[in-house]
């Protein structure tokens, strides 16, 4: 490694300038490395996840040179272990645990967590310290439980203390009257990213963005509740705004969900396919097949055992307002002709920023049907459109709420002022 090469020439520089760099090893280096690199990880519930702390330190001694991990949760900070020995409040849960591992100089002090609650998000900082109690050096990893959006809404300030308006309701403004209202986001983690539409118009530049971070719960197990309200105080709709659709979008980053389906074929069919949908934020930056045990992959563009793949950018049922990228794909598996062997499983990889997901499917032979039978008509995946408004689970592959209710416009006693009625449409993607 890089830092074992610099000690590797600091020793050289030693051996040739003996009196001068001693006293420049001792000051600078103390001869202490760290290996590890803070990391920004991103978990789901139920994972598990290790945090290295590695470094080199020459003469270590576990009492001259305690390493200690510290759980931070914006700016609560609690102690992990002492020693070897993980501390309360994290005793109790019996989800950490240490592994120490020396290899002189080398030595390292990794904190696992198994089984991931929303709990165990927060900065988790490793301090190794010195003789004089001095920290003689520390690595901080960033740990990001996801958590679904809660709560997705509009409020109406002009009502009396604001007035929750949820998806398919409808706020009622005046022409030429400034409206003051907000969009409003409650849960979500890492925080979602939330943009505000007029109809096809990005609207979110109108608005000003507040956010809060909750923290709920007990001492060093706290759930960050992350809150966004992005309001508007002045928005002055014209007549022309009538019956508007407002659509307020908040989405949390993730790896990307794949979804496929079984398909059945028959023997001897040609042309057959294998059918999965992805869902990417941020988008994807690559799909591959695994197509045997072996690991044979297959990527789109490349033609193996006479199978290939194609990728399609799915625009007909995205979003019609958030299409830009291809985060909404069906992905086909072609092969030119089934064989005995084709009826196994297939392993589909999708990869984005965020992390890879993998997904087996399986082509499976159809029942025999009768020797007549010379049409073969595949069964179509079912492509499952979930309305996600109250949604706590994030397993479902697409999220997109169709419906909406359409508003008229009322015109009011004078003939200048108009209602103007702005339909809600609200959707988030997790
Ligand atoms: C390590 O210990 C040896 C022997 O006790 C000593 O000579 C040396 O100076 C020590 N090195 C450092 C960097 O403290
Ligand atoms: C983690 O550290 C970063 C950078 O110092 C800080 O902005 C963030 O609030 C911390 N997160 C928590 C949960 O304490
Ligand atoms: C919407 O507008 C905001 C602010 O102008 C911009 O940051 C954001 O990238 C836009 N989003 C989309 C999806 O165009
Ligand atoms: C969301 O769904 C759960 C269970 O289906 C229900 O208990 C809860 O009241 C719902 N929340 C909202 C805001 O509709």
């Amino acid at each position: 490694m890089g830092s074992l090469q610099v000690i590797n020439l600091l020793l050289v520089i030693v051996w040739a300038r003996q009196d001068y760099v001693t006293t420049f090893l001792f000051q600078a280096v103390s001869l202490f490395t760290m290996l590890t690199e803070g990391e920004v990880i991103i978990s789901k519930e139920g994972d598990e996840v290790s945090l290295p702390c590695n470094f080199i330190l020459e003469n270590f001694s576990k009492f001259h040179n305690p390493i200690l991990w510290h759980k931070h949760q914006r700016g609560e900070v609690t102690r992990v272990n002492m020693g070897g020995n993980v501390l309360s409040p994290f005793r109790a849960t019996k989800r950490l645990h240490l592994a120490f591992r020396e290899s002189s100089p080398r030595y390292s002090l990794e904190l696992s967590l198994s089984d991931i609650s929303l709990q165990d998000s927060g900065n988790y900082s490793c301090v190794i310290r010195g003789p004089g109690n001095d920290v003689i050096g520390q690595v901080t990893h960033y740990i990001f439980v996801r958590a679904a959006v809660e709560k997705l809404f509009f409020m109406d300030y002009t009502k009396p203390g604001g007035q929750e308006v949820s998806s398919g309701g409808i706020l009622t403004m005046t022409d030429g009257q400034p409206f003051q209202f907000a969009c409003v986001s409650i849960g979500g983690y890492p925080p979602p990213d939330i943009t505000i539409y007029a109809d096809q118009d990005n609207i979110t530049g109108l608005f000003t963005f507040e956010r809060l971070t909750q923290l709920v719960g007990a001492k060093a197990m706290k759930l960050i509740v992350s809150e966004i309200v992005a309001s508007n105080e002045m928005y002055t709709p014209s007549r022309a705004d009538d019956g508007i659709r407002l659509k307020c979008h908040a989405e949390v980053v993730d790896a990307p969900l794949i979804s496929c389906q079984a398909t059945e074929a028959e023997l001897g069919q040609r042309n057959a396919y294998i059918k999965c949908f992805i869902e990417a934020k941020p988008a994807l930056k690559t799909i591959f097949w695994n197509l045997d045990a072996e690991g044979t992959s297959l990527i789109p563009g490349n033609i193996v055992n006479d199978m290939w793949t194609i990728v399609i950018v799915r625009e007909k049922f995205l979003n019609p307002i958030t299409d830009q990228d291809a985060t909404h794909v069906d992905v086909h598996l072609y092969m030119r002709i089934v064989t005995e062997e084709s009826f196994r499983d297939y392993v589909i990889c999708a990869v984005n920023a965020i992390d890879a997901s993998t997904q087996k499917v399986s082509l499976i032979q159809k029942a025999k049907k009768q020797e007549t039978t010379i049409e073969v008509k595949r069964k179509q995946p079912v492509i499952r459109f979930v309305h996600r408004n109250n949604d706590s689970l994030d397993t479902q592959p697409l999220v997109e709420e169709t419906k909406y209710s359409v508003t008229s416009s009322q015109s009011t006693g004078t003939a200048s002022s108009w209602l103007v009625a702005c339909v809600l449409l609200l959707t988030w993607l997790t």
